[in-house]
């Protein structure tokens, strides 16, 4: 299964982090989204990333003009149709993404591989939604996407050994590493580290210490790079309450339950870094 050609669905800060790393690796992106200003919004990013790395001396200003000749901004989807893989990072909610895999079932090619980035929603029921069960796939990269090495591989119900097979050669050529993950909520990622996370506000709603505190001691007694709560602030904590949820009803484990601050936050609208406020506020 030869992939030249891919798009990406979804210019936020996931997509347009996985259209940067494809282009660097030498792929002919697509980035698709709905409203024009949202394509350059994410086209933006990528070149401010890219001249970082130019200023950084690890990329010359001419590789930085050939990944960014190889990014083209659409808003319409039925570019699909000359494409060998898909991509898909839109928003996390299962009736647009099943619609939008319904339409890229019409519109691609046969051969055409069609991928997810969802961080915890069924594969098996994503890939219901078509008619090709056996080329739909998770490809679940971390954020950031530049920076993180790991993409987790899911295998629906029906995928195909050779699409697994093409969607590891593909991973391992984006400079990541893939690991292959059973479709079960969360995956194993988010199953690990949503609970974490969710502790952490418990932690902080029982009042045992304060935000600053409990970042503090698993930054410094565990050396992870950000404590849990700016992570979620980092993530969104509107993405950490739906993963929450879909592990919640997935399981229907209470150990999954929210914590009912986490919920008061993402009513409030105070969703973390990209509206300026979660647990902590941020600089515009
Ligand atoms: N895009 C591109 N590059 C970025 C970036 C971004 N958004 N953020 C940081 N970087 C780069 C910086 O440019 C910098 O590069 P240089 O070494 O060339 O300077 C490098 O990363 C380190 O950045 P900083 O020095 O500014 O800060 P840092 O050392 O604290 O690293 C971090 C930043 C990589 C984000 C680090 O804090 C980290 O690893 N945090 C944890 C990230 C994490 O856990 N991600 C997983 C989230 S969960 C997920 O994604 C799954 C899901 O479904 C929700």
């Amino acid at each position: 299964m030869q992939i030249n050609k891919v798009m990406v669905i979804g210019a936020g800060q996931m997509g347009s982090g996985i259209a940067q790393v494809c282009a660097q690796a030498g792929y002919d992106v697509l980035l698709n989204d709905l409203k024009e200003e949202l394509v350059e919004k994410g086209l933006a990013g990528i070149t401010k990333n890219l001249t970082r790395s130019v200023t950084k001396g690890r990329m010359t200003d001419e590789e930085k003009q050939n990944v960014l000749g190889r990014l083209t901004a659409t808003t319409n989807i039925q570019d699909a149709q000359n494409v060998d893989i898909v991509i898909e990072a839109a928003v996390e909610n299962m009736d647009i993404k099943t619609k939008i895999f319904t339409q890229l079932d019409e519109i691609t090619p046969e051969h055409t591989i069609l991928a997810t980035n969802t961080s915890s929603l069924p594969i098996t029921e994503i890939a219901a939604a078509t008619k090709r069960p056996e080329k739909v796939i998770g490809m679940h990269f971390m954020n950031p996407v530049p920076v993180m090495k790991l993409v987790e591989i899911i295998r629906g119900l029906a995928t195909a050994d050779e699409v697994y097979k093409a969607i590891e050669d593909m991973t391992k050529t984006l400079n990541k590493v893939p690991v292959e993950v059973e479709d079960f909520p969360g995956f194993v990622a988010n199953r690990i580290l949503m609970p974490m996370i969710n502790e952490a506000v418990y932690t902080l709603y029982e009042g045992v210490s304060s935000k600053e505190e409990i970042d503090e001691v698993m930054k410094l007694g565990m050396n992870h790079p950000m404590g849990p709560l700016t992570l979620a602030d980092f993530i969104g904590l509107d993405t950490c309450l739906y993963i929450m949820e879909t592990l919640h009803e997935g399981f229907g484990d209470d150990k999954y339950r929210p914590c009912p601050l986490l919920r008061k936050y993402v009513k409030a609208g105070w969703l973390g870094k990209k509206t300026g406020r979660g647990f902590y506020t941020y600089e515009a």
